[in-house]
């Protein structure tokens, strides 16, 4: 659980931490970027979208900066569009996503998975790999990915 519905806005994310590793710590946990569908950008507002910081190039830890509503990677100058889409350097995909679902009150944070260049879910994939098209069977995932929802 991350946090109440009322607390995430659909025209900017709220950051929170996660564990997505039990039992080892501060090296088990995550920060996902949570917000509200938006209708402006023709997703369900009783939705809930969760990005990951991992960079999709090399997976340094992303920034959103809000002034700008792009995702950072201070690596090597890897930029995302609000949606988590490439738009600049040398990532080969858009931001992986987290798994939501609503109970009660409450957002809740699932598995990862990957998205191709049209945010298609996929699989989940690591930094560096391409999803979408030939790359599905070029380079198939880790069979210990979870599925893709
Ligand atoms: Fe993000 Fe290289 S790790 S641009």
């Amino acid at each position: 659980a991350v946090g109440a519905l009322d607390e995430f806005p659909s025209d900017t994310y709220k950051a929170k931490v996660i564990t997505i590793v039990e039992g080892i710590g501060e090296a088990g946990k995550t920060t996902v970027y949570v917000r509200r569908g938006s209708e402006t950008l023709g997703e369900d507002p009783e939705e809930y979208v969760a990005i990951s910081t991992r960079c999709a190039h090399l997976g340094c830890p992303v920034r959103f900066v809000a002034a700008a509503g792009n995702f950072i990677c201070p690596c090597h100058g890897g930029v995302y569009g609000f949606e988590g889409e490439v738009i600049g350097g040398p990532p080969v995909r858009p931001l992986d996503r987290f798994q939501t679902r609503v109970t009660g009150d409450v957002v809740e944070i699932g598995p990862r998975f990957s998205v191709t260049s049209q945010l298609e879910p996929v699989r989940a994939r690591d930094p560096g790999e391409f999803t979408g098209g030939i790359w599905e069977y070029l380079y198939p995932p880790r069979p210990s990915t979870a599925p893709a929802p």
